[in-house]
């Protein structure tokens, strides 16, 4: 069972149909990604704890595999007693989704190097809290994710505004919010981990990658970096998901700064910038490590085949039905792939597609990005005629 049908879980559920497995796709709305390509579906809210239960109840799955972070977490506890295996762990899915409860694990608990950071539950303890942390600092719901709700303090004036956009995004019961002092980093990685039931953690190669308004807007595989500096952020990869348990990848996110590595948080599932590896970039794919990993079934190595480069394909538009244009010039390209993720309705920056690409190996990983970007822009979502 997948808990979230987006363009993430429709990759896992090809993965896990070629190795023959029945996956029933869940998600607020019909016709999701991964639901057109699943056995079956199920339409909940997946904050609600007793819908969750009614359709684990009815179909009785093996496996529940979450996909997104807004889930009623605290069930899976109960469902892992009941013999049901939550990928990665329950815990791993619980903790994730508290931005608190994985920065005090991974600091405090574990000593990973992180920004400073404190809470507020109010304007004033805000106030407070940016005082201790200094400023810039970046202002966050402790429930959220892609950026929702999150904006920078550059100055005291920002603060209102800040707690304004947090209490108004976030998506827990509590309006609380984490203040994180702005890290001044170079660049951006992602560290995919692969945990095995029987076997050693295993690493891909690192994925650089850039936001923009929360959101990731290309990806490339694999980044160089500092002398040192690749084996400081495995260390810190291999500490928390073995804290967390269980086995499955995790997207763990790292800041790259002058001095070295800080960690910044992980998804216990795939990661959106891990759509680099649809370009074939390794001998398996972030899903299919995923789907064999949850499965129990062995990796031996995971292999770096040559490099490559995703962008986003983002609408502009707001339209029911939309139609691309320019397909065919991204498809003329011999080293170049699109996914259209198949979302029946655009609005303004949805991602609605990816364009992915790969070079021989030794390529110009930069340049490889670059022209990602590129071929990414030629795509237009546009309104049905
Ligand atoms: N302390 C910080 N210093 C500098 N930049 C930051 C900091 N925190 C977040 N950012 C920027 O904002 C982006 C999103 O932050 P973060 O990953 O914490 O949010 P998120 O809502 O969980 O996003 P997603 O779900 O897309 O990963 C980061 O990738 C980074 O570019
Ligand atoms: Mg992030």
């Amino acid at each position: 069972m997948l808990l979230g049908s987006g363009e993430l879980g429709k990759e896992f559920v090809i993965a896990a149909k070629r190795l023959g497995q029945t996956v029933i796709a869940v998600d607020r709305y019909a016709g999701a990604p991964a639901m057109q390509v699943a056995d079956a579906f199920e339409v909940i809210n997946m904050l609600d704890g007793d819908a969750l239960d009614r359709i684990v109840e009815k179909h009785r799955p093996d496996l529940i595999v979450p996909e997104i972070e807004a889930i009623r977490t605290e069930r899976f506890y109960d469902y892992e007693k009941a013999g049901i295996r939550v990928v990665p762990s329950a815990k791993a899915a619980n903790y994730t989704m508290n931005r608190k409860a994985i920065r005090d694990l991974a600091a405090k608990e574990l000593g990973l190097k992180t920004a400073n950071y404190r809470y507020a539950t109010s304007f004033d303890e805000l106030k407070a809290a940016v005082a201790q942390v200094g400023i810039p600092c970046v202002v966050k719901p402790l429930m959220s994710s892609s950026g929702k709700g999150q904006s920078t303090v550059k100055a005291e004036a920002d603060i209102e505004k800040a707690w304004q956009i947090a209490a108004d995004k976030g998506r827990g019961d509590v309006a609380e919010v984490i203040v994180e002092a702005f890290v001044p980093f170079v660049s951006e990685i992602t560290l995919l981990t692969v945990t095995q039931m029987d076997g050693p953690t295993l690493f891909c190669a690192p994925i650089g990658h850039r936001q923009e308004r929360g959101d990731y807007q290309e990806s490339w595989q694999p980044v160089l970096l500092p002398d040192g500096f690749l084996e400081q952020a495995q260390e810190m990869a291999d500490k928390v998901t073995r804290a967390l348990g269980g086995a499955g990848i995790f997207g763990v996110e790292f800041f790259i700064t002058r001095e070295g590595v800080v960690f910044s948080e992980l998804s216990p599932r795939p990661h959106d910038t891990g759509m680099v590896t649809l370009a074939g970039t390794q001998n398996f794919n972030e899903f299919e490590l995923h789907c064999r990993a949850v499965l129990g079934l062995p990796i031996p190595e995971i292999r770096q085949e040559r490099p490559g480069a995703s962008a986003v394909v983002l609408s502009s538009i707001d339209t029911m039905h939309p139609v691309y244009t320019g397909l065919e010039k991204v498809c003329a390209h011999p080293r170049a792939d699109i996914k259209l993720f198949g979302k029946e309705e655009a609005r303004q920056y949805r991602r609605m597609g990816v364009v992915v690409l790969n070079a021989e190996p030794g390529a110009d990983v930069l340049a490889l990005q670059k022209e990602a970007r590129q071929l990414a822009d030629l795509i237009e979502v546009k309104v049905p005629k």
